[in-house]
């Protein structure tokens, strides 16, 4: 027996067969002016806004020639690259299929195969000058199980940052609440002139996910 009295597991349905979950995330979709707007504007997902504004805040995409979108599908992230810089060159990768997109080159695969990096960095052509992370791993719903699974994900993004940049080039990856830990920050630290976080307006207040943004790659 669960706590709210019905069965362990039992689901609870709604009106029309839905579960009260499910209820709650058509409600909040309906009603979320971003979902509206990513529609209106053809973007493939509302985290096309995340990206938007991070941009605007700091200037990622003007001088962007080679880049690397990490967790790519459905394609959002990409789509505004392509718009803010339509000459660069963008390899993306996911666990997810995407939809083909124009002047985006696509790998269905995983990031933590130990072939993954070398294969975005030829089909790129040469070192990127950005590398865009928005993978986040499934949630189990066990926090901390959680909170290490994402943050594995990012350790790697930023070592393959690190190992793969042009000088000068920039990272931004998804962390969850609390930031970088000490370690990979202080990391970031030694080979990055700038390294901030931020949380874009269109990131979800309920959501624990923040963005690291490493900007001026030493080397
Ligand atoms: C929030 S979504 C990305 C949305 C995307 N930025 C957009 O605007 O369309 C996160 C993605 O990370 C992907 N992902 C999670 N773990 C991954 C891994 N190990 N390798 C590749 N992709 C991964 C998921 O499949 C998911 O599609």
């Amino acid at each position: 027996m669960s706590r709210s009295g019905r069965p362990a597991g039992e689901r609870l349905k709604t009106g029309k067969g839905r579960t009260a979950s499910s209820t709650r995330w058509l409600t909040r979709q309906l009603n979320d002016p971003y979902v509206k707007a990513s529609k209106d504007a053809g973007w493939r997902s509302r985290a096309a806004f995340k990206l938007i504004e991070l941009d605007q805040k700091f200037a990622l995409l003007k001088n962007a020639h080679r880049v690397v979108d990490l967790g790519v599908a459905p394609g959002g992230w990409s789509q505004v690259v392509r718009k803010q810089a339509p000459k660069a060159a963008v390899v993306g990768i996911d666990l997810l299929e995407t939809e083909p997109l124009e002047g985006v080159t696509l790998f269905q695969m995983d990031f933590m195969d130990d072939a993954a990096p070398a294969l975005l960095v030829e089909a790129l052509g040469g070192a990127p000058d950005l590398v865009i992370s928005d993978m986040a791993a499934n949630t189990v719903g066990h926090k901390a199980t959680d909170h290490l699974r994402t943050m594995g994900l990012v350790e790697t993004a930023a070592h393959f940052a690190i190992e793969n940049l042009a000088l000068g080039g920039a990272f931004i990856a998804k962390v969850l609440a609390g930031g970088t830990d000490t370690e990979l920050l202080a990391l970031l630290k030694r080979h990055f002139t700038t390294v901030k976080h931020a949380k874009p307006p269109a990131s979800r207040k309920d959501s624990s996910e923040w963005y690291v943004i490493a900007q001026g790659f030493k080397g």
